[in-house]
């Protein structure tokens, strides 16, 4: 049975999700059909992949209830002020397909298009309203993630971390509101397959350096991953992770292997810590 994290409010959030930046059209649909085949339950879209109708519409297809799946989608930073957060979020709900989405989040800071605690405020009342069950921001280096929290009660920061990249303060500011890390581009982009250290762990336990990362992540506390696949065997490899368990020797070994690298960085993106 997969990890999942219950945070304070009653929310449960499957530890491992399906991500599905750059699958569009029938791609994307397929690729989240065999998410949910193989037993995924937690779904990451965003208004900027350009497939939120093909999500939606996969999820609804298959065999799942819509009530098992964790399904989470993004806010473009130019919807950031009020008005458009909400009418944004409508028009993702009605391109999904369902009455709510179970986390929202803001894609990138915005504070070219609208003041922080603006966009907070109006995500806030997204949750009142019923439309999200919960909120949170990606992308947000520490301290904006601190000034966030005065204004919104988020769940999460979805950011770039991976065995080539901790995320330490984020992590940090996180536990102190009872939040979790949602780790994007876990894998490195595939880069992690053919580490010297992960593939000697990996042989340990006769599994891949791709699952012994995977594990790595959820198996820290309040920490999701999200891979990404377009491939059927990979899609199911990379959930094939619940059968094993890292000794705190090798949870400290991967963690040693942090090298600062960063996949992820437009040139108009934050600060990071
Ligand atoms: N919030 C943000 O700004 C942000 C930014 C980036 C990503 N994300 C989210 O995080 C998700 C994952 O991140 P990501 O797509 O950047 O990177 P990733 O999941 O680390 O890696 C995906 C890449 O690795 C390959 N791959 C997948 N499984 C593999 C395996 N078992 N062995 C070898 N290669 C494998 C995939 O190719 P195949 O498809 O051919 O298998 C793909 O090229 C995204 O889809 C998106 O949902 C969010």
């Amino acid at each position: 049975m997969e990890p999942t994290i219950t945070l304070d409010g009653g929310l449960t959030v499957p530890k491992l999700g399906y991500g599905t930046w750059r699958l569009w059209g029938q791609d994307a649909y397929d690729g989240v059909r065999t998410a949910l085949d193989v037993g995924y339950r937690h779904v990451d879209t965003a208004q900027g992949y350009d497939n939120e109708a093909e999500v939606g519409r996969a999820i609804a297809d298959s065999d799942v209830d819509r009530d098992e799946v964790f399904l989470t989608t993004k806010l473009k930073p130019s919807n950031a002020a009020a008005a458009d957060v909400r009418r944004s979020t409508e028009q993702s709900l009605r391109d999904l397909g369902v009455d709510r989405v179970d986390l929202l989040l803001l894609h990138w800071p915005a504070e070219d298009h609208a003041p922080l605690e603006e966009t907070m405020q109006a995500m806030t009342a997204l949750v009142e309203d019923g439309l999200t069950r919960a909120i949170g921001v990606s992308n947000f280096p520490s301290a904006m993630l601190r000034r966030a929290y005065e204004f919104a009660p988020l769940v999460t920061d979805q950011v770039e971390h991976h065995p080539y990249l901790a995320v330490d303060a984020i992590e940090e500011v996180l536990r102190e509101h009872g939040g979790f890390v949602t780790a994007y581009s876990p894998i490195a982009r595939g880069e992690v397959a053919d580490d010297p250290t992960l593939t000697e762990i990996a042989d340990a336990h006769d599994v891949t350096a791709t699952q012994v990362t995977l594990r790595w992540l959820i198996q820290k506390p309040g920490t999701v991953a999200i891979p990404k696949s377009g491939n059927p065997e990979r899609i199911r490899t990379n959930f094939d992770v619940f059968g094993f368990e890292l000794s705190d020797e090798e949870m400290a070994r991967i963690r040693a292997l942090d090298r600062g690298h960063r996949l992820v960085a437009p040139a108009d993106g934050p600060d990071w810590d």
